[in-house]
C-alpha cells in the first residue's frame, strides 16, 4: 500500500459495466471495515498504456484486467509470473512501491480452489480429465489440471486446430479429440469442464451428447448465468458431483484482494449473494 492514502484499486476492460467485481470487492471491503476502494474503469486499448502507468501515480495499488485487454498487458507489464507466461494472460495487475508492474494470472487458482471448496473429496490425479472449449479461459483451466496433477486430458474444441494449438503448448498428456466425439470419452472421466461459452444466457445450448456421464464424476462449468447449465443438470441427474462456475470468479479475486488491500479474504455464501 502507498503510505497513508486510501488504497483504490479496480477492474480494466472495454466494455465493464457487466462486471461483477467492483459488487465482489466493494463486498470484501465492507466485510472487512477496510479502507479503500475499487473502480471500474472502461479504458479502450489505444489508452491502456498510459491509463496503467497513470493509476499508481493516483494512489491505485492494482488492478484487475479483463477482455479485451488480458493478452496486451503481458507487454506492457514489466515483471510477468511464470503462470501468466504460461497461460499467454494476466487478469491481476499490482503496481510496486519501486514503481514497477506486476502481472499475474488467478484464473487456474479460481478454478481449482473452487473445486477444493465445494468438491473436497475430488483429486485431479484419480484419472483424466475432459476439457470442453479451447479459448482463453480452457488455458488457465488446462494449466491448474495438469499442475493438479491430471494424468491425461482430452481436450475437445468446435475448431479443431485451436485445441491442437494448446496441445502443442502444453504437451503429451493432452489428447485432441474431434467435437463432435467429445461424448465418447466422458465416460473415462474422473472430471469435466466446460471451458466454452455455450451455454451461457443469450448463446445456444452445449449439446455434447452426455450420457457417457458416470456417477461421481465431477463435473463443472465457466459458465456462471445461468448457475445450473445444461451440463450441470445432467450431471447432476446422473449423479455426479457438480460445481457451478461462479466459485472460479470468487476465487479468482482473493489474491489480488489480499495483495491490494492487505486482507485475504473468505468465500463463502455471503460473497455468492453479494455478486447475483
Ligand atoms: P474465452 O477467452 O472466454 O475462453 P474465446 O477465446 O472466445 O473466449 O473462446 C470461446 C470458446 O467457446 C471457444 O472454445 C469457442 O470455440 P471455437 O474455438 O471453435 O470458436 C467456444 N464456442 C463459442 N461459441 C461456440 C459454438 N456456437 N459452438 C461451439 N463452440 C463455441
Amino acid at each position: 500500500m502507498s503510505g497513508d492514502r486510501i488504497p483504490l484499486a479496480g477492474v480494466i476492460g472495454s466494455p465493464i459495466a457487466h462486471s461483477r467485481s467492483p459488487l465482489l470487492h466493494g463486498h470484501w471491503l465492507k466485510t472487512y471495515g477496510l479502507p479503500g476502494h475499487y473502480i471500474p474503469m472502461d479504458v479502450p486499448a489505444a489508452r491502456l498504456e498510459e491509463t496503467l502507468r497513470l493509476l499508481p501515480q493516483i494512489g491505485f495499488v492494482g488492478v484487475n484486467i479483463t477482455i479485451p485487454h488480458k493478452e496486451r498487458v503481458m507487454e506492457i507489464a514489466d515483471v510477468v509470473s511464470d503462470r501468466a507466461t504460461l497461460i499467454g494472460a494476466a487478469n491481476t495487475l499490482t503496481f510496486r512501491e519501486n514503481g514497477t508492474i506486476y502481472a499475474d494470472n488467478t484464473d487456474g487458482y479460481g478454478f481449482i480452489e473452487n473445486l477444493r471448496q465445494n468438491a473436497p473429496g475430488w483429486r485431479a490425479d484419480a484419472g483424466p480429465a475432459v476439457v470442453l472449449g479451447a479459448g482463453g479461459a480452457s488455458r488457465a483451466v488446462i494449466t491448474s489440471l495438469l499442475e493438479a496433477g491430471v494424468p491425461k486430458l482430452y481436450l475437445s474444441n468446435r475448431t479443431r486446430t485451436r485445441a491442437e494449438a494448446l496441445r502443442d503448448d502444453f504437451g503429451q498428456r493432452v489428447h485432441v479429440i474431434d467435437w463432435v466425439h467429445a461424448g465418447n470419452v466422458l465416460e473415462e472421466a474422473n472430471t469435466v469442464v466446460n471451458t466454452s461459452s455455450l451455454g451461457m444466457v443469450g448463446k445456444p445450448e452445449l449439446r455434447v451428447p452426455l450420457d457417457g456421464l458416470r456417477p461421481g464424476t465431477l463435473v463443472t462449468d465457466i459458465v456462471y448465468t445461468p448457475l445450473e447449465t445444461r451440463l450441470l443438470r445432467i450431471g447432476r441427474e446422473l449423479g455426479c458431483t457438480c460445481v457451478d462456475g461462479l466459485g472460479m470468479l470468487l476465487h479468482q479475486a482473493v489474491p489480488g484482494f489480499e495483495r491490494w488491500f492487505g486482507k485475504r479474504p473468505v468465500v463463502d455464501q455471503a460473497t455468492r449473494d453479494a455478486v447475483l
